[in-house]
């Protein structure tokens, strides 16, 4: 599904020639992938599986060029490359040695500008790279200097993993450092929430059927839950998470993007940035977080693991009450919760209606639209029908549509990676948005509020349940 940008039909499937396209960007795909990191965890894990579904689709007849500090052969990287795909299930692609033949590797210091000399004789006659950079985000600005002063950065593009800075001051010099040589047009700035299809499918429910959008606003809808629950810890990660918390890791980006999904106004269909464009304007009409709205939580054993202060205050679980002051939403509560070592793995969403008058036949459960985005892919409608019998009362029950992955779906990254060398920055965080994002949590960062302790394998501090407690608290995910 594609929205805007380099694709040959929008939204509402008009085709995107006919678009008056207000930000051009060059569409020329890009010719060659070049990724710094290319070592580490990440590359492992998202970016060799992507680049082998990529490749096996046909989409990825370009060299892939890894740069790095450590002392490998291109051996060395084709037998990491190989060994990630195999672990995530590509052992018996039979694109698998296509891709592999066209890995090269650069090995050298990024701030040194020999590294990029020999980047650039490793590009040949590539003219449009995409660089990916999987380095820690204190080694952007290096990066994309190198890439400047180098001359590699003509007309290339750039594509970079949050965290996009951890606050709005750092966010913003971010994106300075970036723009001083890459235009905003060629800068691909991943939240992989983005990428994933039950984010897109939630998007797509809201402006493909009638039936919603006379509900869809503060006269019908009580108040919307968002729970992304995750049944594990930090996973070694305690280093980074340290540095993160809930707030930095998930809200201020995954979360928030669903927020706007659910808010926006329908994007036009006239300009490639329009789908952008709603949703910054939700974020901008979202309210910065006072502390009264946020508690904090951090589970029990957070503060053994290793990289983690044995004094931390740093949350692991967070929950938010937003409010939206747009004519649509105005009064209606927007709720997120984020936390580790919960009692499942899910990410949903809950719009819940408000009651209908009868309350005689159906008196406490009011309708709703449940969405999961993960494990599965579910969207129900709560609603009341006949309880079997004599007596005209209702019991709630849902209509539902389950959709189990089969497998062939892209991934988030493999539909990132190839917007992004596709030069289709629609479903890729903008600069405005970024910054937008940030005003919102700015005044609940830094530990604004006691971190209460709470068990693993609970809903996190009960003191969460303060926040919901006017719409009848948090709803457990199905
Ligand atoms: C990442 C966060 O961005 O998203 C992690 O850093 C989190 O802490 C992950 O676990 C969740 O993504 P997904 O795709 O597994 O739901």
């Amino acid at each position: 599904m594609h929205f805007g940008g380099a694709s040959t039909s929008d939204l509402f499937g008009q085709p995107a020639n006919r678009k008056r396209v207000w930000a051009q960007m060059s569409q020329a795909r890009s010719d060659a992938l070049v990724i710094f990191g290319v070592t580490g965890d990440l590359v492992y894990k998202k970016i060799f599986p992507a680049l082998a579904a990529m490749n096996r689709r046909g989409r990825l007849d370009v060299p892939v060029i890894g740069v790095a500090r450590a002392e490998w052969t291109v051996d060395q990287l084709r037998a990491r490359a190989r060994e990630s795909i195999v672990a995530h299930g590509g052992d018996s692609d039979p694109a698998l040695a296509n891709l592999l033949g066209r890995l090269d590797y650069v090995r050298g210091d990024y701030a040194d500008p020999a590294t990029y000399a020999a980047l650039r004789k490793a590009l040949g006659g590539a003219e449009r790279p995409a660089n990916y950079l999987a380095v820690p985000p204190s080694m952007f600005a290096t990066v994309v200097e190198g890439l400047g002063q180098s001359g590699c950065a003509r007309n290339a593009r750039v594509i970079i993993e949050k965290p996009f800075g951890r606050d709005l001051a750092s966010a913003r010099a971010l994106n300075q450092t970036l723009h001083a040589v890459f235009d905003e047009s060629a800068i691909f700035r991943i939240d992989h929430y983005l990428g994933k299809e039950p984010v897109q499918n939630l998007l797509l429910f809201r402006f493909a059927n009638t039936f919603l959008e006379p509900i869809w606003n503060r006269n019908y809808v009580e108040s919307v839950q968002i729970t992304m629950a995750e049944s594990f810890g930090v996973e070694g990660r305690g280093r980074f998470y340290e540095e993160a918390g809930a707030i930095r890791d998930v809200i201020q980006n995954h979360l928030l993007q669903v927020v706007g999904f659910l808010a926006m106004e329908a994007p036009l269909t006239t300009y490639s940035e329009a789908l952008r464009d709603e949703q910054v304007k939700v974020f901008r009409a979202i309210r910065p977080l006072s502390p009264e709205y946020l508690v904090r939580g951090q589970f029990h054993g957070y503060r053994k693991e290793a990289g983690v202060a044995p004094d931390s205050t740093v949350e692991t679980f967070a929950a938010v009450r937003l409010q939206v002051d747009s004519w649509r939403w105005d009064g209606v509560p927007f709720f997120i919760r984020a936390g580790k070592c919960m009692p499942v793995s899910t990410t949903e969403v809950l719009v819940t209606l408000k009651r209908a008058p009868l309350r005689r036949v159906g008196p406490e459960e009011t309708n709703h639209f449940r969405f999961r985005l993960s494990p599965d892919v579910t969207i129900a409608i709560g609603a009341r029908v006949k309880k079997s019998g004599d007596h005209m009362v209702t019991e709630p029950t849902e209509l539902k549509v389950v959709h189990q992955p089969d497998g062939d779906e892209r991934d988030a990254y493999e539909r990132l990676l190839g917007d992004a060398m596709d030069g289709d920055g629609t479903l890729f965080a903008r600069q405005d948005g970024v910054e937008a994002a940030w005003a919102i949590v700015q005044p609940i960062l830094g530990g604004v509020t006691p971190v209460h302790e709470y068990a693993p394998g609970t809903w996190g501090p009960p003191d969460a349940e303060r926040l919901t407690a006017d719409v009848g608290g948090w709803r457990v995910p199905v």
